[in-house]
């Protein structure tokens, strides 16, 4: 509802100038430390995927975990980290994507995702969607799809939404920030 989805964006810290100058930083502490806005989070999205054939939810670190595991266990399917190098014991894939300022890698278990699952991907904000197109090329390197991805907050000036919409992921966001 409107209602939750306000409830959401007020729970939501803005810190200017974090983590530097210029910088209006969205703070999902805030949120997670009020119970109505994080119920009404993992409802907004159970409400959005239950019954929608998804095999598995994939979270990227750290903060995809947070809300990526309460919607998988809400759903009955299996979460699956994706995380920063060197994290996961077992056999990995690892997908390096760039950064404003160089280049950051995230790593997959191999048998985390086999040939013709359809996942979800879930992290807390799309800002410029590097993160979500390297967890979307792990997926597909290990033969599964990532054909929707949601969040709790886009930025849609940092031009992520155009990014994911054209590698054909299908987007849902919670609450916007300029
Ligand atoms: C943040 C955020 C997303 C990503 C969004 O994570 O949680 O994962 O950046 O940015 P992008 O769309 O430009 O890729 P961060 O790398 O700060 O890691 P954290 O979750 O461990 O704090
Ligand atoms: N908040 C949290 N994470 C972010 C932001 C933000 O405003 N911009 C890029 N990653």
């Amino acid at each position: 509802t409107q209602q939750n989805l306000s409830l959401i964006k007020d729970s939501i810290a803005s810190v200017p100038d974090y983590p530097k100058a210029g910088i209006m930083f969205r703070d999902v502490t805030t949120l997670l430390a009020n119970p109505k806005a994080f119920q009404a989070t993992v409802d907004a999205f159970v409400a959005a995927y239950k019954d929608q054939g998804f095999d598995k939810i994939i979270g990227t670190e750290s903060r995809g975990f947070i809300f990526g595991a309460p919607l998988a266990l809400a759903l009955g399917i299996p979460f699956i980290p994706v995380r920063k190098p060197g994290k996961l014991p077992r056999e990995v894939i690892s997908q390096s994507y760039q950064l404003e300022y160089g280049e950051d890698t995230l790593e997959l278990h191999t048998d985390a995702v086999v040939e013709g699952d359809k996942v979800l991907l879930v992290d807390d904000l799309l800002a410029t969607g590097g993160t979500i197109e390297a967890t979307a090329q792990l997926v597909s390197r290990l033969g599964g799809q990532a054909t929707d991805a949601a969040f709790v907050i886009s930025l849609p000036e940092l031009g992520g939404e155009e990014r994911v919409a054209a590698l054909g992921i299908n987007i849902l966001k919670l609450v916007e920030f300029d």
